[in-house]
């Protein structure tokens, strides 16, 4: 035991100078020791579009900031974003980024009501991204603080105002700006009930337009101007039909969003001019009654199709039989009756189906089982009580959710025929007892969810943590029988101590995360820290 301590001890002291290395050397002089009372800054690990990102990073956020600090410390320095997002800035003076280098400005949150015309000048050449979302600003006013930011790729106006009286967004308001390489405008919440032929001139390489929670009955035929549209999203606005062409010319258009819109009718040649670039519609919570079979048959590229919330009763034999290949399809919420013939089309194809809130008591397998690529399966908040040994029939699914349900039972059988790695979530239920994780195969679970469910404390529980058998993680909480009131999480130290006084600690003997990593080979520098970091948080009360 001595001598264990003392190997750790010694290794220890080799790894900590290693560590402090490594993290010197991802940490540059990015301190602003001056503005330490209301700004945090320095390199940080941000999840940042779609990837964990090492970004200089200068957060003066929730500050209570009514004026805008000295930021002549920053000066020469590269910095990725300065976040002044929720303070109460009004008016900003015209030299306070003078001589900075900011890719990202968040301004979001502070009631600036107007910003000065040459304000973001200094930034001209490193300015990507600029949020202005609820700042109080009356759009209409005119842009010109905007003016020759012609590195800028995204902007956020979203949460201002109009000062119009019929909520139109004026034309030519981003005109002669010099706006070149902006690629993403966000304009939602701003109460508009009209886009202006002419609104977008001055945006030539606009591609995602955010346009979502306003009151627009129409789609804008401002839109057909808008040639490089790729993303558009018009989320909860007032739109009950989707006329013959009204996208035509748009053949770049991949993505529409018109969620919590009140479309009834999709006429036949709504997407016409799309057939070789749509690939996601989301049409949650609309009024309709049918698949727009017609209007979809044609569309190639076509992967997602989203009809959650509507009030679809039957899909007929044929509805998805079009040119496209399907993949996810989402029909929660909807009247549906099942049957065997209804996914005639995306057998091949669809890998992922969403049927919540279905009030079903099983999976309607003889539908399920045509779709031969099926592997995601959501059956959340329905009304199933238990998983029977035939729940899954022949399906191969490797992740699950089954959220919201009332199951208490599961037996360990349903989950034979499936392959290991299954990510399983059982968020919400009623389950008591998750012991048949322990009757199957070591592995063949990934991650287990079973937060919030009554799950009691005992030695298959402490075996099922202890053992490995759970790839990834186990997740939930649990009680002991004779002292319910109180809740012990799956990986409270206080639970484990008590579980090991009445049952035998079990040693680890599946080793499911090794085989995992080891097939996908992908060991990133930071796993390796958080090993590191790990071993060294168990090395320390030794040392
Ligand atoms: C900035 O600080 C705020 C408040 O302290 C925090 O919520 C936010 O996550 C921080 N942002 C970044 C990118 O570090
Ligand atoms: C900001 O700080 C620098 C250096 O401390 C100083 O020279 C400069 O005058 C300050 N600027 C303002 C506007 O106070
Ligand atoms: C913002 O500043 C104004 C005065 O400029 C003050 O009346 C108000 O209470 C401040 N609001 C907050 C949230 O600090
Ligand atoms: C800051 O900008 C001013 C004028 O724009 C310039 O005279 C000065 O040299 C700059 N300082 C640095 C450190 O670049
Ligand atoms: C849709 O419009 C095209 C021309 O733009 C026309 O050829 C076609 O017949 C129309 N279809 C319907 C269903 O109205
Ligand atoms: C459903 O349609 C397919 C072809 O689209 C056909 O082969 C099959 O017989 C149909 N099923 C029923 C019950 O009509
Ligand atoms: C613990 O292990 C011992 C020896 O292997 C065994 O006799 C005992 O029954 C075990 N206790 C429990 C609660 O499993």
């Amino acid at each position: 035991m001595i001598s264990m301590t003392w190997v750790s001890n010694r290794m220890a002291r080799r790894f900590i100078p290693c560590l402090m290395l490594l993290i010197a050397s991802v940490t540059t002089d990015l301190t602003c020791t001056d503005l330490r009372s209301v700004c945090t800054c320095g390199m940080k690990l941000v999840w940042h579009e779609g990837a964990w990102q090492n970004l200089a990073v200068v957060n003066c956020s929730s500050a209570g900031l009514v004026s805008i600090p000295n930021y002549s410390s920053l000066e020469g320095h590269e910095i990725d974003m300065l976040i002044l997002n929720n303070n109460n800035l009004t008016d900003i003076p015209p030299k306070a980024f003078r001589n900075l280098t900011v890719k990202e400005l968040l301004l979001s949150r502070n009631p600036l009501k107007s910003i000065r015309q040459n304000l973001f000048a200094p930034l001209k050449d490193s300015l990507r991204k600029l949020e202005l979302q609820g700042v109080e600003l009356y759009i209409d006013d005119g842009l010109v603080f905007l003016s020759n930011l012609d590195q800028l790729r995204a902007l956020d106006l979203g949460h201002n105002h109009l000062k119009n009286e019929y909520g139109e967004l004026t034309e030519g308001i981003f005109d002669g700006l010099a706006l070149n390489s902006l690629k993403t405008l966000g304009l939602r919440v701003l109460k508009l009930t009209k886009l202006k032929e002419g609104a977008f001139r001055g945006l030539p390489n606009l591609e995602e337009l955010d346009i979502s929670i306003n009151y627009l009955a129409e789609i804008p035929s401002e839109l057909k101007n808008v040639k490089n549209l790729k993303v558009l999203n018009m989320y909860s606005n007032e739109i009950m039909i989707l006329k013959n062409g009204t996208f035509d010319g748009l053949t770049n258009l991949e993505t529409l969003y018109f969620g919590a819109n009140e479309i009834v009718t999709i006429e036949e040649g709504a997407f016409a001019g799309l057939e070789d670039s749509l690939q996601r519609i989301n049409f949650y919570h609309n009024a309709l009654t049918s698949v727009p079979v017609d209007a979809i048959v044609n569309l190639r590229k076509l992967k997602m199709l989203g009809f959650a919330a509507n009030n679809i009763q039957t899909i007929e034999n044929g509805t998805f039989v079009g040119e496209y290949r399907l993949e996810i399809l989402e029909l929660d919420k909807n009247p549906l009756t099942y049957h065997e013939d209804m996914f005639t089309g995306v057998e091949d194809t669809l890998t992922t189906l969403f049927i919540r809130e279905n009030k079903l008591t099983t999976l309607p397998l003889r539908a399920l089982r045509k779709l031969k690529r099926l592997s995601h399966l959501d059956a959340a908040d329905n009304h199933i009580t238990e998983i029977d040994k035939l729940f899954f029939g022949n399906l191969k699914l490797s992740k699950i959710s089954l959220m919201w349900n009332k199951i208490s039972k599961v037996d360990p059988s349903a989950f034979k025929s499936l392959p290991n790695g299954i990510i399983l979530d059982l968020y919400k239920n009623l389950l008591t007892d998750i012991s048949f994780i322990l009757k199957l195969e070591e592995c063949k679970f990934k991650e287990v969810d079973v937060s919030s469910n009554p799950v009691i404390c005992d030695c298959f529980l402490e075996e099922i943590i202890n053992s490995g058998r759970v790839a990834t993680s186990i997740k939930g909480e649990c009680s002991f029988p004779e002292d319910d009131s109180k809740i012990y999480r799956f990986d409270s130290p206080q639970l484990m101590e008590r579980l090991v006084e009445s049952c035998n600690r079990t040693k680890k003997y599946a080793f499911c995360l090794s085989a995992v990593s080891r097939a996908s080979s992908r060991v990133t520098l930071m796993s390796v820290l958080v090993a590191i970091m790990t071993s060294i948080t168990y090395l320390q009360p030794h040392v």
